[in-house]
């Protein structure tokens, strides 16, 4: 079978971060097609993946070792109808989503889209809509943690039932710093949004209220910057989970999770990989961000989407998972504005979806 044809829209941090990937460790696809609005950043990615200099325009050819020309495409709706192009990934802003999505549908090309699914429920719902009528699953949302082997492996001890029936969740989410444009919802819609996630997937059931909490902030903050905050959730199966999500921690990247069920708790994300002692001192590394954290997992997240889209599949959190997201999300900032707990407007999910 020949390479899957892969265009990626937005080379920031994620998407140069997955070009890579696919030129470098995934089997069975290419990159032929990089957007960006940041000509100047997508040209120098297609140069360097291509393994050349431009030949030319604005397409970087040079066949590499690494696997051929990269073209790039100044509209990231041409690169999504492009003849070349036979699977999208977006890594565009969060605000981007919804309209890029929409595209893939028309064209009825699969995509990985990073989380957020779009900016708020309502437009999630739509693409879900949308997605469903054409009666083929076309989107994979990226929450990476589904595909983590700490998390993966947690899933399955809960699902195995030796612990008995999960009844908490604890998650702790730290990264070292952010940029000065970061805004208090973000940190809800932006890095909550996982826990989000992990919690819905690893105890199979949707959160039915949410109540997001600020501490006085960290003096690492701008005025008006709630950071960190700490939120519970309350799922429809009657668990609950905690989430801990401070931003701007200063030391590095920490993600670690305990599930506490009826005969015992499992915890994953200690950081214990190696541990050293030398000069009078013992200890690991932290961490610097999540790539380095997350990084076989967005490599085994995107090699099972490259696979799954060969057999006309997807195989991981579906855009009704990053609906739910949203919806628990939207329920979020609110509480966060009003401090009040706040019920999720969730769509029915059989009314939706036959
Ligand atoms: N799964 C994860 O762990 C994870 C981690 C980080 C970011 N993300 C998500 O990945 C996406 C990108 O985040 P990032 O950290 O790479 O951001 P970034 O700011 O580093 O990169 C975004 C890129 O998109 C480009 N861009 C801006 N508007 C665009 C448009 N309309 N169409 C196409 N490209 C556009 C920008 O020029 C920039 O190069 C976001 O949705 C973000 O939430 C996911």
């Amino acid at each position: 079978m020949s390479d899957l044809r892969i265009g990626i829209v937005g080379v920031g941090a994620m998407g140069a971060d997955h070009a890579e990937r696919i030129v470098r460790r995934i089997s069975g696809a290419r990159l032929v097609a990089v957007s960006d609005p940041d000509t100047a950043r997508a040209e120098e990615l297609a140069v360097r993946l291509s393994g050349g200099g431009p030949a030319g325009g604005s397409a970087a050819a040079g066949a590499g070792a690494a696997g051929g020309a990269v073209r790039v495409i100044g509209d990231p709706l041409e690169l999504v109808g492009a003849r070349e192009v036979d699977a999208v990934i977006l890594a565009s802003p969060g605000f981007a989503h919804a309209e890029q999505l929409f595209a893939c549908l028309e064209h009825g090309k699969p995509v990985l889209c990073e989380k957020p699914l779009t900016m708020d429920a309502a437009s999630s719902l739509q693409v879900v809509e949308a997605e469903h009528k054409l009666g083929k699953p076309l989107i994979q949302v990226g929450f990476m943690r589904r595909f983590d082997p700490e998390y993966a492996a947690l899933k399955q001890l809960l699902d195995s039932g030796e612990l008995g029936r999960p009844l908490l969740l604890h998650n702790v989410h730290r990264n070292k710093a952010n940029g000065p444009g970061f805004r208090s919802e973000m940190i809800v819609r932006d890095s909550m949004v996982h826990e989000v996630d992990v919690a819905r997937w690893l105890f199979g059931s949707e959160i039915s209220r949410i109540t997001v909490h600020a501490p006085k902030p960290t003096g690492a903050v701008p005025d008006g910057v709630l950071d960190p905050q700490f939120a519970v959730f309350e799922l429809a199966n009657g668990a609950m989970a905690d989430v801990e999500v401070f931003v701007n921690f200063q030391v590095g990247y920490e993600v670690r999770c305990e599930a506490v069920a009826e005969r015992g708790s499992a915890t994953i994300g200690l950081g214990s990989g190696v541990v050293t002692r030398a000069a009078g001192h013992w200890g690991g590394a932290v961490p610097e961000d999540f790539r380095v954290r997350f990084d076989l997992a967005y490599d085994i997240e995107v090699q099972r989407w490259i696979d799954a889209v060969g057999r006309g599949e997807i195989d991981g959190p579906s855009a009704w998972d990053g609906y739910a997201a949203a919806a628990v999300c939207e329920a979020g900032i609110a509480s966060l504005n009003s401090g009040q707990p706040v019920a999720v407007d969730l769509a029915d999910r059989r009314t939706v979806l036959g």
